[in-house]
């Protein structure tokens, strides 16, 4: 195998994905259509928060670039010749009716079809609904290219698992599936995946199963997390503490309840079950197949809406009440904010007519509120503290502290358990456990 290949698709898996390449000896090209997004490459600027065994993503970027190991473009025309491997890595945006934007993964295919050559090799990363390889994909590359699938070129899918923040770890150690449209696509796809990560790969009888493998993988977290949000319920009108009742049940070797929260964030699993569902003929077909999917999707969406019910129990309403939220991102660590359960939240908490604050270092604070960067001061404003998800660079000790000197002032939201082993602070009136 030639040490060259393409990433089609610079975002949050195709980046990360292109330098573990190119740490791994080969010479990576990497096209994105956005050519801010090529512009924020070129100049080492990205905000993901991505490291490379401790080293941060810009400072192994600026060594990819500049040893030549890494050549990003916008333009597929530039991509060198001589590269026979691409890996589409594009996104799938999906709106709040469910309906598949398919445009970017069809416009890749459109221009990647344009450059294919014999004899290349086209893996799909993508997250997407069954048969979209088989179709979509590979009727758009044969269409431009003029080519034929499984005859003049490979193809396969593969899906992506990792999780953002992990990425380089996870692309090494996360178990990989494969699915070829021949065996000799297949058998390619599996030794050009197989030069990053280290465990064995599941090669499977088909590309379908693999597509399908990955969206009810997403979707049974969708579906454990609802149980966790409704344990968190269940325990809360029985005053019977969260963490430690999920920490009991998760002793029986058999159970394993995943964390509950204010919701689900992320741009995997609160859309496994639109994927499910933009792979079916409608609404009957899904009642019929899949009804607990629909319902768990239900319950998470609204857990923010439940959880702004809670806080405003607990402060008699929320009107004109000062909320600062510590932390915003989608979910624990991240610096991503597009789909994130912390947002809605402090959403409904403002349309309730409080005033909400927002302090987080890491992430952009949406513009409708309003962004804190001074701790203390934030905190001493506050009626009420909002922990939705833990984030880097906070002093949860001091946040602690300051809530503790106001003397029962300040209501402290803990939905996270990050004081869950201090026993004198979840003995305070002031302190609110999930
Ligand atoms: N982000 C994750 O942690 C994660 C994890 C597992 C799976 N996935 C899946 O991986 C895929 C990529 O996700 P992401 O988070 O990297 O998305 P992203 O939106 O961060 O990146 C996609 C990139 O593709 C580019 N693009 C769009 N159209 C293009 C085209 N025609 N040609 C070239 N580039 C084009 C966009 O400009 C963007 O930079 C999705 O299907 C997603 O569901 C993501």
């Amino acid at each position: 195998m030639e040490k060259k290949l393409a990433i089609v698709g610079l975002g949050y898996v195709g980046l990360p994905l292109a330098l573990t390449y190119a740490l791994e000896g080969f010479q990576v090209a990497g096209v994105d259509i956005d050519s801010r997004r090529i512009a924020s490459i070129d100049a080492c600027a990205l905000g993901m928060r991505e490291d490379f065994d401790g080293v941060p993503v810009n400072a192994v970027l600026k060594q990819c670039l500049s040893n030549g190991s890494l050549k990003v473009t916008s333009r597929f025309e530039d991509l060198p010749r001589d590269v026979t491997t691409f890996i589409i890595t594009v996104g799938i945006p999906i709106d709040e009716h469910w309906s598949l934007d398919l445009s970017m993964l069809t416009g890749a295919c459109e221009e990647l079809g344009r450059v294919l050559k014999k004899e290349d090799l086209v893996i799909c990363r993508s997250t997407v609904p069954v048969g979209t390889t088989r179709g979509l994909v590979k009727s758009t590359l044969e269409r431009t290219s003029g080519l034929v699938a499984g005859v003049d070129f490979d193809l396969a899918y593969s899906s992506e698992r990792i999780a953002e923040g992990h990425a380089y770890d996870e692309f090494r150690t996360m178990p990989l599936v494969v699915g070829g449209i021949t065996a000799r696509s297949l058998d390619r796809a599996t030794e050009v995946l197989g030069a990053v990560n280290r465990e064995p790969v599941f090669k499977a009888s088909s590309i379908e199963l693999v597509e399908t493998a990955k969206m009810f993988e997403n979707a049974q977290r969708d579906v454990n997390i609802a149980i966790a949000n409704q344990l968190a319920r269940f325990a809360n009108r029985f005053d019977i503490p969260t963490w430690e009742l999920l920490q009991a049940c998760n002793t029986h070797p058999r159970v394993k309840i995943l964390m509950p929260g204010i919701g689900v964030g992320g741009h995997c699993i609160p859309f496994a079950s639109p994927y499910l569902f933009g792979s079916l003929s409608g609404k009957d077909e899904w009642n019929e197949l899949l009804p607990t999917f629909v319902s768990a999707r239900e319950a998470n969406n609204a857990q923010p809406e439940y959880i702004a019910g809670r806080i405003s129990k607990r402060m008699g309403g929320l009107d004109g009440k000062h909320i600062l939220f510590i932390g915003i991102a989608m979910k624990d660590y991240s610096d991503d904010v597009s789909v994130s359960p912390a947002v809605n939240l402090a959403n409904v908490i403002l349309k309730a007519g409080a005033d909400v604050a927002v302090l987080d270092e890491v992430a952009d604070t949406p513009t409708f509120l309003r962004r804190e960067s001074d701790l203390e001061h934030a905190v001493c404003w506050a009626d009420g503290v909002v922990l939705p998800i833990l984030q880097s660079g906070v002093d949860y000790e001091h946040v602690r502290q300051l809530v503790m000197d106001a003397h029962g002032r300040i209501v402290l939201y803990d939905f996270r358990g990050v004081y869950e082993q201090d026993q004198a602070t979840l003995e305070q009136p002031w302190y609110v456990r999930l």
